[in-house]
Formats: C-alpha cells, sequence, structure tokens
C-alpha cells in the first residue's frame, strides 16, 4: 500500500470573469513524481497556488496525512511542509543568491539583531555541495543567467526539507545536463519518501522522471495515468480533448533562391562570440543550433544592438551598418524576442492590448500624436485569436494570464512590430503542444511573406523541422551550417560538440 500523503477534493476557483478550477481533483503518495499536465490556461499554476497558501480555493477541501487542513496562506503551507517552485521566477535581482534563499530565515549575530552574513553564506555553500551547485552565493541574482536564477529557485525550494514538493516548469530554462542534475536530485528526494508535484510542457520528460500522471483540461480533472502504461499521444489527446498529430511535420526544402538580406562576418566580442559568420536570406527560416554556451544568443544580442561587438561586419542589404543600440536595431527594423522574457518582456500591470502593441506605438499614433484605439485594437485582437491566446479579453491585466499565454502576448508584440528580420530565441518554451503548433504555422507564414527569420532552438526535433538551413555553433563560433533537408539530430549534435578541447556540457 501506498502511503497518501496529499488530497485534494472538489477544488473550485473563479477570478473575476474566469473560472480557473472547478472541481478538481488530485491525490499525491509518499515518495512518488506526480506529474500535472495541461494546455496553458488548463489550471495547473492556479491548483498549485492554492496549495501552497497563495491562492485560498472557493469550495473543496484539502487533506495532509489524512487531515483536513485549511491552507489560509504561504507561511501556512511551509509549516506544513509544502514548497514551491514558481513558474515565474519570484527572486528579489538586488539581493544575493544566499539572501534571497534564506530571506525572512537569516541567521543573526550572537547578540544583536544584524544578519549574520557569514553564517548565511556558509549555509547556502553547504546546501549547494550538498545538492552539487556551482556558484557562489555572494552574487547578486541580478547577475545571473536564466538558467542560473532557475537554479537558485529550486535550491531554495529544497532549502526547506519540504514533504511536498511542487515544481512548476522547473526545466524551461535549463539545459539537458542541468535537467539531468534535477531528474537525479528529484530520484533522491522521491526515494527518502518526499512527494513531488511536477508541471512540464516537454512531454518526453514525463516518461523519464514521473510515477503517475494528472491532466487537466479547462480546469477540469480529466484522469490520472500510471507512466509506465501511458501512451504520450494518448495524454496528449486528453490534453487537448482531441486527436492530434503530435508528429513532426515534413522538414523543409533547400533554401529558396532569394537575395541575401543579413550577412555577418568575423564577428568577434569577449570569450562568448570567437568567430562568427553566416548570411540570411530574404524569407528564410535560419535555425541555430548548438549546446548552452555555445554563444548564440550573445550574437543574437550583438545584432539587436543589446551588446557591441569587439571585431566584424554586419551587411543589411549589402550595406555596412552600425547597431550600437536596440533603437538603432529598430529603425533597420531588427527585431528580438528574448530568451529571457519576464526579466525583458512584459509590463505586468498593463492589459493584453498595451503590452502587444508596446513596440509599434508608433504606428498606432495620430498627427495629433493620441493613439487611434481602434486600428491597434484590431491588431491585438487579430493575434489573440489567431495565436489562442486564453483571455477574457484584451482588456485583462496581462498578470492574470498563465505562464504560457503570457509567453504568447510577447510573441504577439513581436508579430505586431512590422520588423523584416525577426530573431527568436527559444520561441516555444513553457508552450503547450498545440500552441507550438499555431507558432510554427506563424513562423511559416512570416517567411512566405519574405520576413526573414533566425530561430534559435535548443530543441532539435523543432529547428529540424523548421529551419531551411542550420547554422551549428560550438563555443563561440559557427562550425557547421546544414541543409535544412539534408540535417539530422546526429549530424547537428556532430557539429555541436566539434572543438577540439571540448570536454563536456558547458552549463552556463
Ligand atoms: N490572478 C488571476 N486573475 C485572473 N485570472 C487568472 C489569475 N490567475 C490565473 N488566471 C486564469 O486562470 C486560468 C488558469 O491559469 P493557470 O495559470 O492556472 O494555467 P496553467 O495551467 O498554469 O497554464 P500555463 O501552462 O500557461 O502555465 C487562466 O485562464 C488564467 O488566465
Ligand atoms: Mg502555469
Amino acid at each position: 500500500m501506498h502511503d497518501q500523503l496529499l488530497r485534494l477534493d472538489g477544488i473550485s476557483k473563479s477570478f473575476p470573469g474566469v473560472r480557473a478550477l472547478s472541481d478538481v481533483h488530485l491525490d499525491l503518495r509518499a515518495g512518488e513524481v506526480l506529474a500535472l499536465v495541461g494546455e496553458n490556461g488548463a489550471g495547473k499554476s492556479t491548483l498549485m497556488k492554492v496549495l501552497a497558501g497563495i491562492h485560498q480555493q472557493d469550495t473543496g477541501t484539502i487533506h495532509i496525512d489524512g487531515q483536513p487542513v485549511d491552507i489560509d496562506g504561504p507561511k501556512t503551507a511551509q509549516s506544513l511542509g509544502i514548497s514551491i517552485i514558481h513558474q515565474e521566477f519570484s527572486l528579489m535581482p538586488d539581493l544575493t543568491i544566499a539572501e534571497n534563499i534564506y530571506i525572512g530565515r537569516e541567521p543573526h549575530t550572537g547578540f544583536g539583531m544584524l544578519v549574520d552574513d557569514r553564517r548565511l553564506n556558509r549555509r547556502a555553500a553547504d546546501l549547494f555541495e550538498r545538492l552539487g551547485i556551482d556558484l557562489d552565493p555572494r552574487t547578486k541574482v541580478g547577475d545571473l543567467l536564466v538558467a542560473q536564477q532557475q537554479v537558485v529557485e529550486i535550491a531554495k525550494a529544497l532549502s526547506f526539507d519540504a514533504r511536498v514538493l511542487i515544481m512548476d516548469e522547473p526545466t524551461a530554462a535549463l539545459t539537458e545536463s542541468e535537467t539531468e542534475n534535477l531528474f537525479r536530485l528529484i530520484r533522491d528526494l522521491r526515494d527518502q519518501g518526499t512527494g513531488v508535484i511536477y508541471i512540464s510542457h516537454r512531454l518526453a520528460e514525463l516518461k523519464e522522471i514521473s510515477d503517475r500522471i494528472t491532466v487537466l483540461r479547462d480546469g477540469e480533472y480529466i484522469d490520472t495515468l500510471q507512466t509506465g502504461e501511458a501512451d504520450l499521444r494518448h495524454v496528449i489527446s486528453l490534453m487537448v480533448g482531441r486527436q492530434i498529430s503530435g508528429e513532426a511535420g515534413p522538414t523543409r526544402s533547400t533554401s529558396p533562391e532569394q537575395p541575401t538580406v543579413l550577412e555577418v562576418s568575423g564577428l568577434k566580442r569577449g570569450s562568448r562570440i570567437k568567430d562568427v559568420s553566416f548570411d540570411l536570406k530574404q524569407g528564410e527560416i535560419l535555425g541555430f543550433a548548438g549546446l548552452m554556451g555555445a554563444g548564440r544568443t550573445e550574437v543574437a544580442r550583438v545584432i539587436c544592438g543589446a551588446d557591441r561587438a569587439d571585431r566584424g561586419h554586419i551587411l543589411l542589404r549589402g550595406r555596412p551598418v552600425k547597431i550600437k543600440t536596440p533603437t538603432d536595431a529598430a529603425r533597420l527594423r531588427i527585431g528580438y524576442l528574448s530568451e529571457d522574457r519576464k526579466r525583458l518582456g512584459l509590463m505586468l500591470d498593463q492589459d493584453v492590448n498595451f503590452n502587444i502593441l508596446a513596440s509599434s506605438l508608433s504606428d498606432y499614433v495620430n498627427p495629433f500624436g493620441l493613439i487611434r484605439d481602434k486600428p491597434g485594437r484590431l491588431t491585438s485582437e487579430r493575434y489573440v485569436e489567431s495565436l489562442k491566446i486564453k483571455t477574457p479579453s484584451i482588456r485583462q491585466q496581462t498578470k492574470a494570464l498563465s505562464g504560457g499565454n503570457q509567453q504568447k502576448v510577447i510573441i504577439a508584440k513581436w508579430l505586431a512590430k512590422n520588423c523584416d528580420i525577426l530573431i527568436f530565441d527559444e520561441p516555444t518554451r513553457g508552450i503547450d503542444v498545440g500552441a507550438k503548433e499555431e507558432i510554427y504555422e506563424l513562423l511559416n507564414l512570416l517567411a512566405d511573406e519574405g520576413k526573414s527569420i533566425i530561430m534559435i532552438s535548443s530543441e532539435l526535433p523543432e529547428v529540424l523541422r523548421m529551419a531551411h538551413r542550420i547554422v551549428v555553433m560550438c563555443e563561440g563560433r559557427v562550425t557547421g551550417v546544414l541543409d535544412g533537408a539534408e540535417a539530422d539530430q546526429e549530424m547537428v549534435m556532430d557539429y555541436a560538440t566539434r572543438s577540439g578541447s571540448h570536454g563536456g556540457i558547458a552549463t552556463s
């Protein structure tokens, strides 16, 4: 017999205009990993926030060890042994790693009220050693890469020695080797009797890490399956409520015979970009593949004016250009959808309409400097529809949208801006299977319209399927440019690991 650790019954929760959960059931055993899946907006995070004391359910009961509990706030959840890794980063950028982890629980000096920094940092260092994390606890969180921030979030949740550990998309920003490390940790915790609830849109992970899978759809409980017996295609059909192919579509043919719009040669910046040259044609989707640390995002940042190159040339339609700031890039109609969307992408207090139009406002201003409301509104409504952004209206505050739907808003924002060259950095991260298809379709449509697209992605099947050509990078250099129709997974991986001294996967 398994010990039932946690049990939720008949949980309902509404927000103004949205019924996020209705009559949801879930049970979790000690020593198991329960995957919780569903489309963007299905109610996964809301259910977990009820458990973590962030939201109170309208109806329904929660039992822990068979006893009814009333989780009236985050402190209560913590004292009941429930710990959560949030989908949205909740760290304070101005505090150090150690300060973030032990916020509100800092050790104090002998007599005074002062925080004992040495003990604080020691404690964090001990925790990191236990978890096999290689970070200096004294670093400011704001100076960390996205993946590193995610690692800190995870460490923080683990520092509570929880009985119930909730992970809401913990691997969204992690590399393969970091994910492996995390899985090892999860298995250790599970073996010690912790119950883990694991949310992810990377369905392949479920097979690897979970024991059972609970499916939600439109705020309702659908089913719970034994992972060992479950067919992923069946899980997907339960999630979306219909049959979808889920198969990667046909791969691309060779690049269209089109003029070159962008030519980058001999690019160098610090130690991250050593020597990068490539060209982009009109109407082309150019994939960028490589392992974490290969320098793909760094190249994108130079092209969009966020960073300056030390050396190298950029030709735009044959003319040399200097792109010193993001404003320069915008004037040249180059757009960049950053991988670090939480920090750079959205004004969460503003409504969906505002955010979609945010980077193209000048297109909607009349000669008197006033915003022409209607054309803008039509544009945002069009994108809400085509990307299937789940929101009661375009007037909804963006922070009320689910994580995946917020991502779609950022994508809509870049699509609404009329760029000729669009750089998408991990465009489908955190996005559910059905919505991924919609984004692929949109990218294809844009390319067919003559826009040129650079698509950086760590999901190889996606690059192989979408790209006309694939630029493979390794440690700051281009190691190969492959034809999208001929390339396969092994070829790309081969080029992605082609460097003299390569000893493993870089983690930063
Ligand atoms: N604070 C809020 N105010 C209003 N509506 C909300 C709020 N939080 C969530 N919602 C709505 O509740 C529904 C469920 O959202 P939830 O964040 O739980 O989805 P999710 O399954 O976690 O999706 P994703 O995979 O995109 O993270 C969505 O329609 C969302 O817009
Ligand atoms: Mg969510």
